[in-house]
Protein backbone atom coordinates (compact mmCIF):
# COMPACT_ATOMS: atom_id res chain seq x y z
CA UNK A 1 0.00 0.00 0.00
CA UNK A 2 0.97 3.34 -0.36
CA UNK A 3 -0.10 6.66 0.42
CA UNK A 4 -2.48 9.03 -2.01
CA UNK A 5 -2.26 12.64 -2.18
CA UNK A 6 -4.40 13.15 1.10
CA UNK A 7 -3.06 10.12 2.95
CA UNK A 8 -5.33 8.13 1.63
CA UNK A 9 -4.30 4.34 1.52
CA UNK A 10 -3.53 3.50 -2.62
CA UNK A 11 -2.95 -0.03 -3.67
CA UNK A 12 0.32 -0.95 -4.27
CA UNK A 13 1.16 -3.17 -7.11
CA UNK A 14 3.56 -5.81 -7.13
CA UNK A 15 6.87 -5.37 -9.63
CA UNK A 16 5.51 -7.80 -11.98
CA UNK A 17 2.46 -5.38 -12.27
CA UNK A 18 4.26 -2.20 -12.82
CA UNK A 19 6.66 -3.67 -15.65
CA UNK A 20 3.28 -4.93 -17.68
CA UNK A 21 1.62 -1.38 -17.39
CA UNK A 22 1.16 0.76 -20.26
CA UNK A 23 3.20 3.91 -19.78
CA UNK A 24 -0.02 6.07 -18.94
CA UNK A 25 -1.43 4.47 -16.15
CA UNK A 26 2.98 4.27 -14.63
CA UNK A 27 2.56 7.75 -14.95
CA UNK A 28 -0.26 7.65 -12.53
CA UNK A 29 1.33 5.37 -10.48
CA UNK A 30 4.17 7.29 -9.89
CA UNK A 31 2.32 10.55 -8.86
CA UNK A 32 1.86 12.36 -12.98
CA UNK A 33 -1.37 14.61 -13.38
CA UNK A 34 -0.88 15.43 -16.34
CA UNK A 35 -0.99 12.53 -18.91
CA UNK A 36 -1.77 13.68 -22.73
CA UNK A 37 0.51 14.74 -25.22
CA UNK A 38 -0.18 18.03 -25.22
CA UNK A 39 0.65 18.72 -21.29
CA UNK A 40 -1.58 22.14 -19.65
CA UNK A 41 -0.69 24.10 -22.68
CA UNK A 42 -3.49 21.60 -24.75
CA UNK A 43 -5.76 21.44 -22.31
CA UNK A 44 -5.46 25.26 -22.14
CA UNK A 45 -6.17 25.39 -25.77
CA UNK A 46 -9.25 23.04 -25.55
CA UNK A 47 -10.76 24.69 -22.35
CA UNK A 48 -10.12 28.04 -23.82
CA UNK A 49 -12.64 26.69 -26.82
CA UNK A 50 -14.71 24.89 -24.21
CA UNK A 51 -16.72 28.14 -22.71
CA UNK A 52 -17.22 26.41 -19.31
CA UNK A 53 -19.76 28.71 -16.46
CA UNK A 54 -20.87 28.00 -13.29
CA UNK A 55 -24.05 26.12 -14.97
CA UNK A 56 -22.28 24.02 -17.52
CA UNK A 57 -22.53 20.36 -17.69
CA UNK A 58 -19.20 18.62 -18.16
CA UNK A 59 -18.38 15.27 -19.41
CA UNK A 60 -14.81 14.13 -19.23
CA UNK A 61 -14.53 10.75 -20.76
CA UNK A 62 -11.20 8.77 -20.08
CA UNK A 63 -10.38 11.29 -17.17
CA UNK A 64 -6.97 9.53 -15.95
CA UNK A 65 -6.43 10.97 -12.68
CA UNK A 66 -8.71 13.84 -13.15
CA UNK A 67 -6.17 17.11 -13.59
CA UNK A 68 -8.39 18.32 -15.90
CA UNK A 69 -11.82 17.73 -14.27
CA UNK A 70 -10.19 19.18 -10.95
CA UNK A 71 -8.87 22.62 -12.91
CA UNK A 72 -12.37 22.66 -14.19
CA UNK A 73 -13.97 22.56 -10.99
CA UNK A 74 -11.26 24.96 -9.46
CA UNK A 75 -11.81 27.24 -12.34
CA UNK A 76 -15.74 27.60 -12.75
CA UNK A 77 -17.21 25.60 -10.20
CA UNK A 78 -18.71 23.46 -12.69
CA UNK A 79 -20.35 20.54 -12.69
CA UNK A 80 -18.29 17.66 -14.21
CA UNK A 81 -18.48 14.15 -14.46
CA UNK A 82 -15.15 12.53 -15.03
CA UNK A 83 -15.48 9.08 -16.05
CA UNK A 84 -12.37 6.16 -17.04
CA UNK A 85 -11.93 2.27 -17.75
CA UNK A 86 -9.30 1.84 -15.31
CA UNK A 87 -10.07 0.75 -11.96
CA UNK A 88 -6.63 1.99 -11.10
CA UNK A 89 -6.99 5.62 -12.47
CA UNK A 90 -10.44 5.90 -10.64
CA UNK A 91 -9.01 5.35 -7.99
CA UNK A 92 -6.07 7.84 -7.81
CA UNK A 93 -8.91 10.52 -9.57
CA UNK A 94 -10.96 9.66 -6.47
CA UNK A 95 -8.08 10.73 -4.29
CA UNK A 96 -7.13 13.87 -6.27
CA UNK A 97 -10.44 14.91 -6.32
CA UNK A 98 -10.95 14.73 -2.39
CA UNK A 99 -7.02 16.41 -2.13
CA UNK A 100 -8.35 19.16 -4.20
CA UNK A 101 -11.49 19.56 -1.78
CA UNK A 102 -13.72 19.82 -5.32
CA UNK A 103 -15.78 16.66 -4.74
CA UNK A 104 -18.95 18.75 -4.70
CA UNK A 105 -18.59 19.77 -8.04
CA UNK A 106 -16.42 16.39 -9.50
CA UNK A 107 -18.00 12.80 -10.16
CA UNK A 108 -16.00 10.13 -10.57
CA UNK A 109 -16.95 7.12 -12.31
CA UNK A 110 -16.64 4.41 -14.37
CA UNK A 111 -17.08 4.46 -18.12
CA UNK A 112 -16.08 2.86 -21.29
CA UNK A 113 -16.01 5.43 -24.21
CA UNK A 114 -17.30 2.85 -26.39
CA UNK A 115 -20.96 2.44 -24.66
CA UNK A 116 -21.11 5.18 -22.41
CA UNK A 117 -24.08 4.79 -19.18
CA UNK A 118 -25.30 8.56 -20.14
CA UNK A 119 -28.43 9.39 -21.87
CA UNK A 120 -28.47 11.10 -25.29
CA UNK A 121 -27.87 14.78 -25.84
CA UNK A 122 -27.17 15.24 -21.32
CA UNK A 123 -23.83 17.50 -21.81
CA UNK A 124 -23.08 21.19 -22.34
CA UNK A 125 -20.01 19.91 -22.91
CA UNK A 126 -18.18 16.82 -23.86
CA UNK A 127 -14.12 16.19 -23.14
CA UNK A 128 -11.74 13.77 -23.89
CA UNK A 129 -8.32 14.03 -24.29
CA UNK A 130 -6.05 11.61 -25.31
CA UNK A 131 -8.36 8.39 -25.41
CA UNK A 132 -10.09 8.19 -28.86
CA UNK A 133 -6.97 7.10 -29.98
CA UNK A 134 -6.86 3.80 -27.86
CA UNK A 135 -10.12 2.36 -29.22
CA UNK A 136 -12.27 1.92 -31.88
CA UNK A 137 -11.79 5.94 -33.23
CA UNK A 138 -14.76 6.02 -35.46
CA UNK A 139 -17.06 4.58 -32.63
CA UNK A 140 -15.34 6.45 -29.48
CA UNK A 141 -15.96 9.95 -31.59
CA UNK A 142 -19.98 8.45 -32.50
CA UNK A 143 -20.60 7.93 -28.92
CA UNK A 144 -18.71 11.88 -27.64
CA UNK A 145 -21.55 13.31 -30.18
CA UNK A 146 -24.59 10.91 -29.14
CA UNK A 147 -24.43 12.44 -25.26
CA UNK A 148 -23.99 15.75 -25.98
CA UNK A 149 -26.14 18.67 -26.43
CA UNK A 150 -27.37 19.46 -29.88
CA UNK A 151 -25.31 22.97 -29.81
CA UNK A 152 -23.07 21.61 -27.15
CA UNK A 153 -19.48 20.99 -27.59
CA UNK A 154 -17.03 18.23 -28.05
CA UNK A 155 -13.52 18.47 -27.46
CA UNK A 156 -10.59 16.17 -28.26
CA UNK A 157 -6.57 15.93 -28.19
CA UNK A 158 -5.14 13.34 -30.08
CA UNK A 159 -1.78 12.07 -31.22
CA UNK A 160 -0.51 13.09 -35.02
CA UNK A 161 2.81 12.57 -36.66
CA UNK A 162 4.11 15.76 -36.98
CA UNK A 163 6.47 14.40 -39.65
CA UNK A 164 6.59 11.15 -41.25
CA UNK A 165 8.33 9.09 -38.70
CA UNK A 166 11.05 6.75 -39.33
CA UNK A 167 10.16 2.60 -39.65
CA UNK A 168 11.75 2.33 -36.27
CA UNK A 169 9.80 5.12 -34.78
CA UNK A 170 6.89 4.10 -35.79
CA UNK A 171 8.03 0.38 -34.51
CA UNK A 172 9.08 1.29 -31.62
CA UNK A 173 6.67 3.41 -30.36
CA UNK A 174 2.86 2.10 -31.76
CA UNK A 175 4.37 -1.49 -31.57
CA UNK A 176 6.17 -1.31 -28.16
CA UNK A 177 5.64 1.36 -25.88
CA UNK A 178 1.53 1.87 -26.92
CA UNK A 179 0.64 -1.23 -28.42
CA UNK A 180 -2.86 -1.04 -30.17
CA UNK A 181 -2.85 2.88 -30.21
CA UNK A 182 -3.92 4.01 -33.84
CA UNK A 183 -3.27 7.99 -35.24
CA UNK A 184 -2.51 9.20 -38.34
CA UNK A 185 -2.64 12.90 -39.73
CA UNK A 186 -4.62 16.05 -38.24
CA UNK A 187 -6.90 15.54 -41.99
CA UNK A 188 -7.77 12.37 -40.41
CA UNK A 189 -8.77 13.48 -37.33
CA UNK A 190 -10.67 16.42 -39.07
CA UNK A 191 -12.92 13.87 -40.73
CA UNK A 192 -13.24 11.30 -38.01
CA UNK A 193 -15.04 13.81 -36.22
CA UNK A 194 -17.04 15.27 -39.14
CA UNK A 195 -18.18 12.24 -40.02
CA UNK A 196 -19.10 11.95 -36.41
CA UNK A 197 -21.77 14.64 -36.70
CA UNK A 198 -19.92 17.42 -35.17
CA UNK A 199 -19.18 21.31 -37.19
CA UNK A 200 -17.87 24.41 -36.99
CA UNK A 201 -14.40 22.13 -36.24
CA UNK A 202 -11.49 24.06 -35.44
CA UNK A 203 -8.07 22.59 -34.73
CA UNK A 204 -4.52 23.86 -32.91
CA UNK A 205 -1.67 21.25 -33.17
CA UNK A 206 1.51 21.71 -30.96
CA UNK A 207 4.50 19.63 -30.20
CA UNK A 208 4.67 16.54 -27.87
CA UNK A 209 6.20 17.21 -24.87
CA UNK A 210 4.75 15.75 -22.16
CA UNK A 211 8.17 13.61 -21.39
CA UNK A 212 10.65 16.32 -22.21
CA UNK A 213 12.13 17.73 -19.57
CA UNK A 214 10.52 21.46 -19.78
CA UNK A 215 7.22 19.81 -20.20
CA UNK A 216 7.45 17.50 -17.16
CA UNK A 217 8.51 20.75 -15.45
CA UNK A 218 5.43 22.78 -16.95
CA UNK A 219 2.87 20.34 -16.28
CA UNK A 220 3.96 19.45 -12.78
CA UNK A 221 5.95 22.20 -11.37
CA UNK A 222 9.09 21.84 -9.93
CA UNK A 223 8.13 20.44 -6.77
CA UNK A 224 5.89 17.52 -7.83
CA UNK A 225 8.22 16.81 -10.57
CA UNK A 226 10.80 15.96 -7.61
CA UNK A 227 8.60 14.03 -5.56
CA UNK A 228 7.59 12.06 -8.52
CA UNK A 229 11.47 11.35 -9.27
CA UNK A 230 11.94 10.64 -5.88
CA UNK A 231 9.13 8.26 -6.12
CA UNK A 232 10.44 6.70 -9.30
CA UNK A 233 14.18 6.26 -7.45
CA UNK A 234 12.98 4.24 -4.23
CA UNK A 235 11.69 1.65 -5.99
CA UNK A 236 13.22 -0.73 -8.56
CA UNK A 237 10.61 -1.72 -10.30
CA UNK A 238 10.02 1.83 -11.23
CA UNK A 239 13.51 2.43 -11.95
CA UNK A 240 13.74 -0.54 -14.50
CA UNK A 241 10.20 0.96 -16.19
CA UNK A 242 12.10 4.26 -16.70
CA UNK A 243 14.77 3.03 -17.80
CA UNK A 244 12.86 1.00 -20.46
CA UNK A 245 10.38 3.72 -21.04
CA UNK A 246 12.62 6.80 -21.85
CA UNK A 247 14.97 5.48 -24.70
CA UNK A 248 12.18 4.44 -26.49
CA UNK A 249 10.28 7.78 -26.18
CA UNK A 250 12.95 9.91 -27.13
CA UNK A 251 12.86 7.77 -30.52
CA UNK A 252 9.38 8.84 -31.32
CA UNK A 253 8.97 12.19 -29.55
CA UNK A 254 10.60 13.89 -32.44
CA UNK A 255 7.99 12.68 -34.91
CA UNK A 256 5.39 13.04 -32.37
CA UNK A 257 2.52 16.42 -31.60
CA UNK A 258 -0.68 16.93 -30.54
CA UNK A 259 -4.00 18.13 -31.97
CA UNK A 260 -6.73 19.39 -30.05
CA UNK A 261 -9.83 19.46 -32.15
CA UNK A 262 -12.90 21.66 -30.87
CA UNK A 263 -16.42 21.37 -32.66
CA UNK A 264 -20.15 21.93 -31.97
CA UNK A 265 -22.84 19.26 -32.06
CA UNK A 266 -25.51 21.12 -34.49
CA UNK A 267 -28.77 21.82 -33.42
C1 LIG B 1 -3.47 8.95 -22.16
S1 LIG B 1 -4.50 8.68 -20.79
C2 LIG B 1 -5.31 10.27 -20.70
C3 LIG B 1 -5.86 10.55 -19.33
C4 LIG B 1 -6.50 11.92 -19.16
N1 LIG B 1 -7.53 12.18 -20.14
C5 LIG B 1 -5.45 13.00 -19.26
O1 LIG B 1 -5.42 13.71 -20.27
O2 LIG B 1 -4.63 13.15 -18.33
C6 LIG B 1 -5.77 7.67 -21.53
C7 LIG B 1 -6.90 7.38 -20.58
O3 LIG B 1 -7.96 6.75 -21.30
C8 LIG B 1 -8.49 5.72 -20.50
N2 LIG B 1 -9.19 4.78 -21.39
C9 LIG B 1 -8.66 3.88 -22.26
N3 LIG B 1 -9.64 3.20 -22.89
C10 LIG B 1 -10.82 3.71 -22.43
C11 LIG B 1 -12.18 3.43 -22.69
N4 LIG B 1 -12.54 2.46 -23.56
N5 LIG B 1 -13.13 4.14 -22.06
C12 LIG B 1 -12.78 5.10 -21.15
N6 LIG B 1 -11.50 5.40 -20.83
C13 LIG B 1 -10.54 4.71 -21.47
C14 LIG B 1 -7.28 5.15 -19.81
O4 LIG B 1 -7.62 4.39 -18.68
C15 LIG B 1 -6.53 6.41 -19.47
O5 LIG B 1 -6.90 6.95 -18.25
Amino acid sequence: MSKGAKGTVMTRLAADDIAALDPYRFMAVIGKRVIHPGGRASTESLLARAGITHGTRVLDVGCGVAATAVEIARRSGAQVTAVDISPLMLERAEDNVRAAGVADCVTVAHGDILGLDVGDGVFDVVIAEAVTMFVDRRRAAAELVRVAKPGGRVLATEFFWRSRPSEEAREIFLGQVCPGLEFDTVEDWVQIYEAAGLGAIETETGPFEMMTPRGFLADEGVARSMAIMGRVAIRPAHVRKMAWLMPRMARAVPYLGYIVVAAMKPL
